[in-house]
């Protein structure tokens, strides 16, 4: 990264949660590491009448609020110097040319550029248009690069069109469309459990792995977002992204390179080998579930069907993969927020110690916890002592915690804005591999909206979901483990 070349981050729908949450504080630590060019401006642009002050002040108290880490006032002073306000309207073509005068001033010359679509995806055509018209994406003198929030989409034909449009204006190694689960250490680790080790490549596959199950469990209902959330539902919210993401990381097969070309061309290859299912499909490997009580939340509509909770089989029809399940489950309002990839290995082939009739040996285990209690454990059997033979699961544990300290963990978005600083796109999403996604959600929801006779569960909130859930595991003969059940 050339540190010496001024860097404008420019924020639109900067004064929502996301600024304050997540981009601020990981700007301020990243700049307090001097990760950051020298020179770095944060403006903010939206419609909400901020002066450059009470943005800063909206910030600040963003920061009490939602900073995991200590700061001093002298600090916020140095850093809060590099925070601006635009006030403007996302359709308006005036308001865009005189952003982009208000940023040639504060450059002061020749200056790279971050455009950062907080905003949801409708908006987003025409901010890059306007971008575009203004001659703000012109790589005149310095880089200019877009990064995208999330729901990149409500489907696959609006990906699509999202994409069509933005390739109008942008290359696609300007865009870096986000996905704040790649940017978590846990997730990242996936790639280097895999690949920076001998031991578990040989048996990653069908011949050793019985099934593998992927849980992304929230405590938290859906908040001061019920809204939104009544709109999108468990699915698009949670599955086309984050769940379809580890599953990638799991299943892809090894780059020849630590790359974003190498990397992403196996991720999609990896979700190529996984079939869109038939609506009979859908019946048979999905569930769909709400809360008990969802319907009252405020801003939710008293008849909603949407799902607050889904589970699913799927199947990567490849060599590695062929007949191995991956069961995924999320859901919002369960017992714990627990997040975790359990691969299950085959049991032994001969059973050569004495059970009791009523036992079974448990098989090997090896399970990433994603987060809280971010680690990796590997469940294995050991003879338990003063018995003749019997065995005992016992675990190998790593915990990041003990291993690297109880601060090591930087904050998922630190990762990702500086990577997009330094124009590194391995963790953001491609364009086909963002459809490709779509595409296998796309005929799940369909059916679900179209098959009336598929039934929406209910689950109790501060439970592990409905027990339509567990039978998808049970016909099988497996159950969802959680983290004091293994
Ligand atoms: C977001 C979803 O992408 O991820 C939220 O929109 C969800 O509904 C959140 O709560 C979960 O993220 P994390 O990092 O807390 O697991």
């Amino acid at each position: 990264m050339n540190k010496s070349m001024p860097t404008s981050i420019i924020i639109f729908g900067a004064s929502g949660d996301l600024t304050q949450r997540k981009l601020v504080p990981s700007f301020f630590n990243l700049f307090f590491k001097r990760k950051t060019p020298r020179q770095l401006n944060i403006i903010g642009f939206g419609n909400t009448p901020f002066t450059d002050d009470a943005f800063r002040q909206h910030l600040h108290e963003g920061m009490d609020q939602f900073a995991n880490f200590k700061f001093t006032e002298e600090e916020w002073e140095i850093f809060s110097k590099n925070l601006y306000y635009h006030q403007g309207r996302y359709t308006d073509l005036a308001d865009f040319k005189k952003l982009g005068e208000r940023l040639s001033v504060i450059e002061g010359g020749a200056a790279n550029r971050i455009f950062y679509m907080a905003i949801p995806p409708t908006i987003f055509p025409n901010i890059i248009d306007l971008l575009g018209l203004t001659g703000q994406l012109h790589e005149d003198g310095g880089w200019r690069r877009v990064i995208v929030e999330k729901p990149f989409g409500t489907d696959l034909a609006s990906a699509r069109s999202l994409n069509l449009q933005a390739h109008k204006v942008l290359d696609e190694n300007q865009i870096y469309r986000i996905d704040h689960y790649l940017g978590k250490e846990t997730v990242q680790n996936i790639l280097f459990t895999r690949f920076a080790n001998t031991i578990f490549e040989p048996i990653w596959n069908r011949n050793y792995i019985d099934h593998v199950q992927i849980t992304v469990a929230e405590k938290v209902g859906v908040e001061h977002r019920a809204g939104y959330y009544d709109s999108v539902g468990v699915v698009r919210d949670m599955f086309q992204n984050h769940l379809l993401q580890l599953l990638t990381l799991v299943a892809m097969e090894p780059p020849s390179s630590f790359n974003a070309t190498a990397l992403r061309n196996e991720k999609v290859k990896a979700l190529c080998a996984i079939q869109p299912m038939t609506p009979a499909q859908v019946a048979k490997n999905t569930v769909r579930a709400q809360y008990a009580g969802y319907r009252s939340e405020h801003e939710v509509k008293p008849d909603s069907v949407t799902p607050t909770f889904a589970a699913m089989r799927l199947f990567v029809n490849n060599w590695r993969w062929q007949g191995v399940p991956f069961y995924l489950r999320s859901g919002k309002n369960m017992l714990e927020k627990q997040s975790q990839i359990i691969i299950q290995f085959k049991e032994p082939p001969l059973a050569m110690f004495p059970m009791p009739p009523d036992k079974n040996m448990a098989p090997n285990m090896l399970v990433l916890y994603i987060q809280p209690d971010e680690g990796v454990h590997l469940r294995f059997e050991a003879k338990a002592p003063d018995t003749v033979a019997e065995t005992r699961s016992v675990d190998m544990e790593f915990h990041y915690t003990e291993a690297f300290g109880p601060t090591a963990i930087p904050e998922s978005y630190e990762r990702l804005l500086l990577d997009a600083i330094q124009g590194d796109a391995s963790l953001f999403t491609r364009a086909d591999e963002v459809e490709t996604a779509w595409g296998l959600i796309d005929p799940i929801l369909q059916t679900w909206d179209s098959d009336r006779a598929m039934p929406l569960a209910v689950y109790a909130p501060n439970s592990w979901g409905p027990t339509e859930a567990d039978s998808l595991l049970a016909r099988d003969g497996g159950q969802w483990l959680n983290k004091e059940t293994h």
